[in-house]
């Protein structure tokens, strides 16, 4: 039996991206496995319809042609809905967000679907080419250089010109991993001056190498898997100090702050906004996590005294083709280890990869976190 891989057009309001663009289809169409998706899935992201029949997809209107594939790849979680048109045994492959999304978890294992979570994806060098966390934060981080540069009432370079010498902007990264590197990167190139600051020590040698200077406290906050740990309550304020004088002299703040699976950490109190200067801007990019600024309001652009502050939600998502070309190639490697030689689906999930994605199984929901936010045993 040839296995069938649904991609649906996304419904989350917002939304643009797409899980498959035309490339990738060739390929995995040519690799032996067929492929429908819904009418008008990429025309948001900048791949008509015509482009994915010609690289051999069935482009289609039929959702439950679609939605009974034996693989489902989606950008976000499907709705309720869309749960309920997915026959039992089928596999889902998408970003899941569990926190936010328990009652669809929910109903994918009372449904009897197989779920791998993207998010999920161990940061381990095997899966670095299927980490759409890596691929989609380096659209983020872009996007919020932009949109500093763009609110930001001076210009990011230094200009020599005929009405004298204007000075580079100063731009400060708090949180550098891969959106706050692709951040430094990106105001680097518009010419600004650039500083970044984050708890891993590891960091300072990538952010260095990047033309940016470290902040540097005397603390290592290296926790399990490369990711930060949360900060003791002494470490807190020695970051407060330093931050605030720093942020205040910044034209352009970015934040990227997290850790996984707790609220983001407040790196920015009000009482340092008040310290800064009038013009200066923050770009939240933690806004969805909670915010790494204690004035941030999720999804919007506030002028709090003189100073802008942006929290805008899902980046990815305004750089859409780009951001779906790196989704789909993601998913393309990940469905080599869920698609075995002969194309058809995997008979266990024993890979390291899979046992670690693996969302909700057999009726069960695999993930210890989301399974006890869920509450039961199942
Ligand atoms: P993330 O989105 O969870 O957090 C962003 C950054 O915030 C991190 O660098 C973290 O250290 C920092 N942070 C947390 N608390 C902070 C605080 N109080 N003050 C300042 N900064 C704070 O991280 P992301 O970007 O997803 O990367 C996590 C780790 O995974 C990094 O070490 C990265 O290098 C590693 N990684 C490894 C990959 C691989 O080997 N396959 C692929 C991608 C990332």
């Amino acid at each position: 039996m040839v296995v069938r891989i649904g991609v649906p057009k996304e419904t989350a309001p917002g939304e643009r991206r797409v899980a498959l663009v035309p490339e990738v289809v060739k390929r995995l169409v040519k690799s032996g496995v067929e492929i429908a998706i819904e009418n008008g899935a990429g025309v948001s992201s900048g791949y008509p319809d015509a482009s994915y029949s010609d690289a051999g997809a069935q482009v289609t209107s039929e959702r439950g042609i679609i939605f009974r594939s034996n693989i489902l790849l989606k950008v976000q979680a499907p709705t309720l809905e869309e749960i309920a048109q997915i026959p039992p045994g089928g596999v889902l492959v998408a970003l899941m967000n569990m926190s936010r999304n328990l009652d669809r978890i929910r109903a994918l294992r009372d449904g009897q679907v197989t779920v791998f979570a993207l998010d999920l994806l161990p940061r381990i060098t095997r899966a670095q080419s299927m980490d759409v966390l890596s691929s989609q934060a380096t659209v983020a981080g872009y996007r919020a250089a932009l949109i500093g540069a763009e609110l930001c009432p001076k210009f990011f370079p230094m200009m020599m010109t005929a009405a004298g010498t204007i000075r580079p902007a100063k731009v400060l990264i708090l949180g550098a991993g891969v959106a706050g590197l692709v951040a430094i990167a990106t105001a680097r190139r518009l010419g600004a001056v650039v500083e970044a600051y984050d708890v891993r020590r590891a960091a300072g040698e990538q952010v260095r190498s990047l033309g940016a200077k470290f902040l540097e406290l005397q603390i290592n906050a290296e926790g399990q898997g490369g990711y930060a740990r949360e900060l003791t309550d002494e470490e807190k304020r020695q970051e407060q100090a330093m931050l605030g004088q720093a942020i205040g002299n910044a034209d352009v703040v970015i934040t990227t702050a997290n850790i996984p699976g707790r609220r983001a950490p407040l790196l920015v109190r009000t009482a340092t906004v008040d310290g800064m200067r009038p013009g200066s801007v923050i770009v939240d990019l933690a806004a969805e996590t909670g915010g790494n600024c204690e004035l941030t309001q999720p999804g919007e652009r506030i002028q709090y005294h003189d100073v802008t502050i942006a929290g805008p939600l899902n980046l990815p998502s305004s750089l859409p083709f780009h951001a779906s070309e790196m989704f789909a190639k993601n998913l393309e490697s990940f469905l080599g280890l869920l698609l075995s030689k002969d194309r058809s689906l995997v008979a266990d999930y024993t890979d390291e990869i899979l046992a670690a994605s693996v969302l909700v199984a057999q009726g069960e929901v695999r993930h210890g976190p989301t399974r006890d936010a869920i509450g039961g045993t199942k």
